[in-house]
């Protein structure tokens, strides 16, 4: 080993010991005639000092050292002079008087500063170019292993409980999770193709009919989708598999499993225990999305019965057409400007409203609504409703004096959509997000299937194999869309983190949930011969749920993207600027694999 030590662990304790270090220069001072380096290993940093009169050769060394150059040293730990000590750095209290110095390689000068971060943005594009020097920063440093702990308690955890970590293939048969396919052409049978999988989830489901009864793994998953802050054409699940469960076990596990976790891995987070469980309909009902931000409230009603009665010819038409109105109470808001007003009118705008009403109950704040009177009520709507309109607005939406009241009316799903949104957007204006509160949540009871209006067709609300409610599986043949599916989701913070399902597990029900979503026979067979063959040989009840761990990180890590928490990210358009993949390849790569590319249009 060229290192003793490394640099981030020297103490006072250490003092009058030999040691020999390496790593990159993090910071270079000359101090009349004395070289002061800060020294950087990945355990952290320790000032190293250069003099000219007790170590000559290793002064000569110091003098060419710039930034990045990688070093190292042999000296002995001494106590920093008094006054001169750094509380900044944990080995603050020591240096290392150099005696023997040796360049092991300069450097070229970084395109960005390593050492100086959060001084500057770095672009992110120049970021992923340099990958490698990018993540000797501090933060993506941190960050990277923070990702390691985390997998690291999930193993432990999971082992401790009896579950048996399995690989499973990357080249397989397509499994639809509702993306598209990466595809791997085969050299060996042309025109033939395997696909990366979109998750394991047949393959996890096959470990159950084998009998492993308790299945993870930190698996790769492939989807060639659009790419968003939170989505990447290749992440990390935890994958997860159990026979013999309900709903309740895996959820309980979870919540143990997550508990755990953030005790252990980021103490300083606090959470909302137990996490709160609601059904999809709950869960609309009150956030208007199957992701709310749990860290605050400023949850929404339902105002139609209100709206119809109004002569209010938004609130009348949307209730006619059997639409919704819907809002929530922005709490001290009733003094917004009439330009912070558009600015959320533009807001809900862009989420495919047509518009937003506002409703500012303006008078002393807190005061009850008792007080309420049409002089204290500024809104463009007022005049088409009476008081005591506005009053049953307001109260139950829960708001009091010196609120402002925000509603949508419209189709449901857009009034849904632009007031989630709004809310989201309210909650963090309003500074009611606390970044250090992680707000878990399971929503349970989806339903099985969504109506697709372009197709004309049911898809699955999860995944083929999900299983229906008991009691609901005679409604399959009547009313598809009011089957409700034993499936779950875990949400934290605004993010879905987790999906996942108890299955089907038996061939016939299997086999007509293929045939609702129109599937033919011969097709079911090609495409899931071998989970309807599976399920005849005696397959175990089971179920399962596949955390992603991208997004359990980011948010762990306080970050707003994945790719912050991911070593080597493809950026917004898929692609690796670091390596430049994807490229074109030879023509005779391309002829080994029978395949021609299509001219240009
Ligand atoms: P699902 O498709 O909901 O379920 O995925 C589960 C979790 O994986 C994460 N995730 C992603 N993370 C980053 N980039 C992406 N492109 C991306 N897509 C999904 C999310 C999500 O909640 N087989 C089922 C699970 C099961 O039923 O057990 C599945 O894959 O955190």
């Amino acid at each position: 080993m060229l290192k003793t030590h490394s640099c981030g662990e020297l103490r006072a304790g250490h003092v009058g010991q030999s040691v020999s270090l390496a790593g990159w220069v993090h910071r270079r001072r000359d101090h009349g005639g004395i070289v002061f380096i800060d020294l950087r290993d990945r355990e952290g940093v320790v000032q190293v000092v250069f003099n000219p009169k007790t170590a000559p050769d290793a002064y000569r060394v110091a003098s060419e050292l710039r930034n990045e150059w990688v070093l190292r040293v042999v000296g002995e730990v001494t106590r920093r002079p008094k006054g001169t000590e750094n509380p900044k750095l944990p080995t603050g209290d020591v240096e290392v008087a150099v005696l023997e110095a040796q360049t092991l390689n300069p450097a070229k000068t970084p395109p960005f500063y390593i050492n100086e971060e959060g001084e500057e943005e770095v672009d992110e594009g120049v970021r992923l170019r340099y990958r490698y020097l990018d993540l000797r920063r501090e933060r993506m440093k941190k960050n990277i292993i923070l990702r390691h702990r985390v997998v690291k308690f999930i193993r432990d955890f999971l082992d401790a409980r009896g579950f048996v970590e399995i690989e499973t293939p990357i080249l397989i048969k397509s499994t639809p999770e509702g993306a598209r396919d990466y595809l791997v052409p085969s050299r060996i049978h042309k025109g033939h193709f395997y696909a990366l999988p979109q998750s394991p989830q047949q393959l996890k489901q096959l470990l159950m009919v084998a009998g492993f009864e308790k299945y993870f793994q930190i698996a790769r998953c492939f989807r060639d989708e659009d790419l968003r802050a939170d989505r990447q054409p290749e992440f990390t699940q935890l994958d997860l598999e159990m026979s013999f469960v309900d709903v309740k076990d895996i959820l309980d596990l979870m919540e143990e499993m997550f508990t755990g976790l953030v005790e252990t891995v980021t103490p300083e987070f606090r959470m909302i225990k137990p996490f709160p469980r609601l059904t999809y309909d709950e869960c609309m009902a009150r956030y208007g999305t199957d992701k709310p931000d749990m860290r605050f409230g400023l949850e929404m009603a339902d105002l139609t019965d209100i709206a119809a009665k109004t002569e209010f010819s938004v609130f009348r038409t949307a209730a006619s057409e059997g639409g919704l109105v819907r809002g929530f109470a922005a709490p001290g808001c009733a003094s917004y400007t009439r330009r912070q007003l558009e600015e959320l009118t533009e807001f809900v705008r862009s989420k495919g409203a047509k518009g937003l009403i506002t409703i500012a109950l303006e008078d002393e704040k807190d005061k009850g609504l008792e007080s309420l009177s049409l002089e204290s009520v500024k809104s463009a709507a007022a005049k088409y409703m009476t008081l005591e309109q506005i009053k049953a607005m307001a109260q139950r939406l829960g708001a009091k004096m010196g609120d402002l009241l925000l509603i949508v009316a419209g189709p449901p799903k857009v009034v849904n959509a632009s007031l989630s949104a709004l809310r989201h957007e309210m909650g963090h204006r309003l500074g009611l997000a606390d970044p250090k509160l992680l707000a878990f949540l399971f929503i349970t009871d989806f339903p099985l299937f969504d109506w697709n209006e372009e197709t004309k067709r049911w898809d699955p609300t999860h995944h083929p194999f999900t299983s229906p409610k008991e009691e609901d599986i005679s409604l399959l043949e009547t009313d598809p869309g009011k089957v409700l599916a034993k499936c779950y989701d875990m949400v934290c913070n605004g993010y879905e983190l987790s999906s996942g399902s108890i299955r089907i597990h038996n061939r016939e029900l299997q086999a007509k949930i293929f045939k609702l979503l129109n599937y033919s026979p011969e097709d079911a067979q090609a495409r899931f011969g071998h989970m309807l063959e599976a399920f005849e040989y005696g397959a175990p009840p089971h179920g399962g749920i596949a955390p992603g761990i991208d997004r359990i990180v980011m948010l762990l890590a306080g970050e707003e993207s994945i790719r912050e928490v991911i070593a080597f990210p493809k950026n917004q358009s898929a692609m690796d600027p670091m390596t430049d993949a994807p490229s074109p390849v030879s023509e005779e790569q391309l002829r080994e694999l029978h395949l021609r590319l299509l001219e240009e249009q």
